[in-house]
Formats: C-alpha cells, structure tokens, sequence
C-alpha cells in the first residue's frame, strides 16, 4: 500500500472531548503547521473486536482479519497508508486504555511477521489526568507497539493535569517534528539499530521509583515560586538520599512533595 503522506492522530479515548482529544488535536495543529494534511480519529467511533488469536495462523499471510471486524480495517487501513502515525491514550490504572490495545493485539497478530509500517514516523501521548500515576507506564505499550512494528518514533509526552498546558504546547511541537518525517519512511537498517533508537527515547526506561519522582517534578511545577521552591528542595533532599543508597527514604520523600504539590494545585482549581 502506498502512503498519503497524512498525519493522522487516534484518539484512543471513550471520551470524544476529553483531554486525549485536546492533546491529539494540539499535535495535528502542529503538523498543519508544517505543511501535512492532517486527519483526526475518534477511536471510540472504531472500536475494535478482541484478537481470537485462533489457528492456524492464517491472517499473517492473509494480511486480513478471518473475521469481520470493521473497526480494524478501517484503523488499519489509516495507518498502512499513513504518513505518520500520532497515538494518544488516556492512562487508566497506570496503563494504556483498551481501546488501544485491542487495536495493537491485532495488528501484531497479522502485521508483525511481514512488518508492512517499517520506518513509519510515529509519536505516542499518555495522559494520566488523575493521581498522575502511570504516566511513563501508560506509554511503554504504545511504544512497544512502535517498536515491534519497526517504526521510527519520536521522543514520547507523558502528560498529567498539573503540567497540562505545558503539555499540549509540547504535543504542537512534536506534531511539527512528526509531520517534518512523514515524506518519507526511514526503516532501521537491523534490529540492532531498532533498540538502540528505542533505548535512547527518553521516558521509557524508567524505573518506578523516577517515574514518580517525575511526576513529583510535575506535580509542584505549576505552584507559585515560595511554594516551588520549598517542595524543589524537598526533591533535592530526595536525590540525596537516593544518591546515598537510601532508595526508601527517597521515595517517600518524593511521595511528601508529590503530596503537597497535589494538594496546592487543588487549593488553586
Ligand atoms: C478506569 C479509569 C482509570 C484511571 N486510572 C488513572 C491512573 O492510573 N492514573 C491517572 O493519573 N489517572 C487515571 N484516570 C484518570 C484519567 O487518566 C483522566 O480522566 C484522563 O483525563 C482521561 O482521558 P480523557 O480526558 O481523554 O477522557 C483513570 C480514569 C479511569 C476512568
């Protein structure tokens, strides 16, 4: 299949007009800007069926669903001919939403073997719009997707509702850096290059105890200086401790700036 060169963004959200959408449509502002025709997808319009991962294995060469499923042809149908690919997901319990899911079981399960999207430039959202946790675990299927798809992604956004507006300005600018690759698809030359371009995203590796010290950073970033700044020491006491191999100390001051900068951010509303 050829590819249109289209931006297109699915929003991998139950809610049509929730703030997956308004970060999803911020990238697709931005790849506007750069020149790229742009098309949003309501995943929820699209919702696709359970892969029954049945045998034998025909759909792998087949290239097609043994059962109908309209959801998928048409999703799949968008990001076969796409020019890039912009996936953002809702984080529900620290992970990425089911809508998404469902659609990348499925295309594992028929596309993985003859890897049609190789180099096709692809960005992924997560908001985590609650407690802010799952924020970076959110992502990590969605990038897994990206990367066992062998596409080309660029740095993800972890968003939360602390850091929101940071965070569709953010979305803008990589729409504009997505849309700038989406004349033409870059395949890695091995899966040893593949890896390592993943490794090196930033996010992604994270272990449990940065990603809430992430969130922390986050969470106290929107507050007025005094507040700011008393909560940034309280981090840097934090990295102290870790520094020093008190990884439980830590974290649990992390969880007292985190806590507190809730808190203000909440007084603020
Ligand atoms: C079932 C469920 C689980 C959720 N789990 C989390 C979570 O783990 N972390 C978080 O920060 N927010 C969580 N939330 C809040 C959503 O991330 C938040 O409402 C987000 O804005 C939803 O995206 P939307 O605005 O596109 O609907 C959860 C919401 C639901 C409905």
């Amino acid at each position: 299949m050829g590819t249109d060169g289209k931006v297109i963004g699915l929003v991998a959200s139950p809610n049509r007009t929730g703030r997956t959408d308004q970060l999803v449509a911020a990238a697709l502002n931005g790849a506007a800007r750069a020149g790229a025709p742009t098309e949003l997808i309501q995943m929820a319009d699209y919702v696709v069926a359970a892969c029954k991962d049945c045998l034998p294995w025909v759909c792998k060469d087949n290239l097609k669903c043994t059962y109908e499923d309209e959801a998928f042809e048409y999703l799949s149908r968008q990001i076969l001919t796409c020019g890039a690919l912009v996936l953002g997901t809702p984080v529900y319990w620290w992970d990425t939403s089911g809508l998404a899911k469902y659609l990348i079981l499925k295309m594992f399960r028929i596309y993985a073997l003859s890897a049609p999207l190789q180099g096709l430039p692809a960005f992924g959202i997560a908001i985590a719009g609650g407690t802010g946790n799952g924020l970076v675990s959110g992502l990590r299927p969605v990038y897994h997707f990206f990367q066992m798809m062998q596409m080309r992604a660029i740095e993800p956004l972890p968003a939360t509702r602390f850091n929101f507006e940071a965070a569709v300005e953010r979305a803008d600018k990589l729409g504009e850096k997505t849309a700038a690759m989406a004349d033409q698809r870059l395949p890695f030359a091995g899966l040893e290059e593949r890896l390592l371009w993943y490794d090196a995203l930033p996010y992604l590796s994270l272990s449990r105890a940065a990603e809430r010290r992430l969130l922390a950073g986050l969470a106290i970033q929107a507050l007025p200086s005094p507040e700011n700044t008393a909560n940034a020491l309280g981090l840097a006491r934090a990295d102290a401790l870790s520094a020093a191999g008190k990884s439980l100390d830590s974290l649990i001051e992390v969880t007292r700036v985190y806590e507190a900068g809730v808190k203000a951010f909440e007084e603020k509303q």
